[in-house]
């Protein structure tokens, strides 16, 4: 069976030449799905976080190109990569911090340019979304062979602490880190997961908690805040969570909030895994040229636009990722296997020969 088919649930789909996905800002409210043929809007979307998660917005901007080479009506091959190009390049400006989306921006564009040297336009469109719905059946693939890994380090009767949200709702589906917790609950493993609601955005509380639960997995939810107090109570087994953006030097980024837990889980003792597929780690960057995406004032002055909380224009800062630095990662579980101190050698082994250009 084809592995989309496998999926309870879809975050993204190609239909004929058009992009769907869950709007994952109105859940756990509303589940609404929107398609589109347009690159600017699937720009917006990503934008906004109707698709948000590392992997997520990889495999959308890889169909987002693949959607602009169908539906452009160039009759040349030159033409239609500059069409492609320009769809890139949009796609490019939407968010700077996740590694996964240049990562796919670049995939399709290498793509692009080796086929249009046969100078067959359909041949061109064809070959991309080819490409495009390869890159998505990979990253399901990744998650799925993550989460086998991930789980023998995981035992019966653990509690997981995660943030954020790197479930199915973050990928083209089943999830980096709770993809481990999916994977080891559907083995028999009796968990139960501790989730952070993961200010200002809420994703921890409102997508993660929505997929557990969709699962029947044990949760409870804890306001950011509490980690200390939950990890000083012994109630934390292990902590799983994903990465927008690894360096060969094992520094990670990923939501903010990250780096406050790996300090509190070094205290305690807890271990500290991260799940990530390779397509999240970059090959090229140093820890001080890392990009840490800033969002709008508004989304920390308001609970999600609707409660203002504070006084009218105070001045805030929003920055929505921190690098969590090497010497607190216990572990990094990528679809090759699992990377362990000292990660320049780990990862650049795991990586092969990307890690060398
Ligand atoms: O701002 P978001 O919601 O896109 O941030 C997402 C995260 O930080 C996730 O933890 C990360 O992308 C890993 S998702 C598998």
């Amino acid at each position: 069976m084809e592995v989309f088919e496998r999926l309870a649930i879809k975050p993204l789909e190609w239909r004929d030449g058009a992009v769907r996905w869950i709007d994952v800002s109105r859940l756990p409210w509303e589940e609404r799905v929107v398609e589109t043929r347009d690159v600017e809007r699937l720009a917006k979307a990503i934008e906004r976080l109707e698709i948000r998660g590392a992997p997520a917005i990889g495999v959308a901007a890889a169909l987002g190109i693949a959607m602009a080479a169908y539906n452009s009506d160039a009759e040349t091959v030159e033409q239609l990569l500059r069409d492609v190009e320009r769809a890139a390049e949009r796609l490019r400006r939407t968010r700077p911090t996740a590694y996964n989306l240049f990562w796919a921006i670049d995939r399709m564009l290498g793509t692009a340019r080796r086929a249009a040297q046969s100078g067959d336009t359909d041949g061109l469109r064809r070959t991309l979304v080819e490409e495009a719905l390869r890159v998505m059946r990979e990253d399901i693939e990744a998650n799925m062979t993550m989460g086998r890994i991930g789980a023998e380090l995981v035992e019966d009767g653990d509690t997981i602490l995660t943030h954020c949200n790197t479930g199915a709702l973050a990928t083209a589906g089943y999830g980096t880190a709770l993809g481990v917790v999916r994977a080891a609950w559907e083995q028999g493993k009796k968990i139960s997961v501790i989730a952070t609601e993961t200010r200002p955005l809420l994703q921890g509380a409102r997508l993660t908690v929505w997929e557990l639960v969709k699962e029947g997995i044990p949760v409870r939810l804890i306001t950011d805040n509490m980690v200390g107090y939950v990890m000083a109570k012994g109630l934390v087994s292990k902590v799983f969570l994903g990465a927008d953006r690894i360096l060969l030097t094992g520094h990670v980024t990923n939501k903010i909030g990250t780096y406050t837990i790996a300090v509190l889980a070094k205290r305690h003792r807890v271990p500290f895994y991260v799940v990530a597929p390779t397509s999240t780690i970059d090959p090229r960057t140093r820890p001080e040229d890392i990009v840490i995406e800033e969002r709008s004032p508004e989304e920390v002055r308001t609970v999600l636009g609707k409660l203002t909380i504070t006084v009218p224009n105070v001045e805030v800062y929003n920055p929505a990722f921190d690098t969590t630095p090497p010497e607190l990662v216990s572990a990094i579980i990528t679809e090759k296997g699992i990377a362990r101190p000292p990660y320049p050698e780990s990862l650049s082994k795991l990586l092969g020969k990307r890690s060398a250009r």
